[in-house]
């Protein structure tokens, strides 16, 4: 079984998570997308759907399905995303498709975050994935400096715009053992907008596509 059909066995397990009748939180990426494919046999059964991105807005009007602004939503009962990397607490980290604000927005709105994966993304500790955080542009230099300070190794990714007009300084290098800890000191350096630690806010279900099949983890 290679990796997108895995990605692809997560996404339709997912479609058994949605809430019939609610607003469905959509993520960003390849596993999401899936997700959206599937997603579109349900449409009529569904208020609409709140995208993370740009990219994700474009492919749920694609296939039909009413996209809202979250400023008219006051209730998302399920989010789904996938992740670049979870743990076992199911701490992610996120952003590789540099769309980790607004999917951490539509997150913080959900009741329940329902994250989509192959096997390939569970981990014993988050950052061999390079850690992506949001910057503003004018402020690239002093958060690069700050996350030195932090022992990490930031890297801009080079010609990348994300959504929100900001700059993605990807950090390599680091061991996390405590995601909340890092995940709050990279939120409180002046610049930062978003950084792709999800471990304040982790998932609550998570959905591991193995070749044996689908497994259902809840969050202990
Ligand atoms: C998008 O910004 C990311 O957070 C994605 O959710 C993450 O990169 C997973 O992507 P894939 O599903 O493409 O592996």
């Amino acid at each position: 079984m290679d990796q997108n059909a895995l990605k692809r066995a997560a996404a339709q397990a997912a479609l058994e998570e949605v809430v019939e009748g609610a607003v469905v939180g959509v993520g960003t990426g390849s596993t999401a997308n899936f997700f959206i494919d599937g997603l579109a046999q349900m449409r009529d059964r569904i208020a609409g759907a709140v995208a993370s991105s740009e990219a994700t807005a474009a492919r749920l009007r694609g296939h039909g399905i009413a996209v809202l602004d979250l400023n008219d939503v006051t209730t998302i009962p399920v989010y789904v995303d996938g992740a670049d990397e979870i743990n076992a607490r199911l701490e992610m980290i996120k952003g590789g498709g540099g769309a980790l604000t607004r999917e951490k927005i539509v997150a913080a709105v959900a009741e329940r975050f329902v994250c989509v994966a192959d096997e390939s993304k569970q981990v014993g500790v988050l950052g061999r994935f390079p850690l992506p955080v949001e910057v503003i542009p004018m402020a690239q230099a002093h958060v690069a400096r700050q996350v030195v300070r932090l022992g990490g190794e930031p890297r801009l990714r080079e010609g990348f715009v994300t959504d929100n007009g900001n700059l993605i300084l990807d950090v390599h290098g680091l061991a996390i053992d405590d995601a909340v800890v890092l995940e709050s000191k990279l939120d409180h350096v002046t610049g930062v907008v978003t950084n792709g630690l999800f471990a304040r806010r982790p998932a609550d279900v998570l959905l591991l596509a193995t070749p044996g099949g689908v497994r259902r983890i809840t969050r202990g």
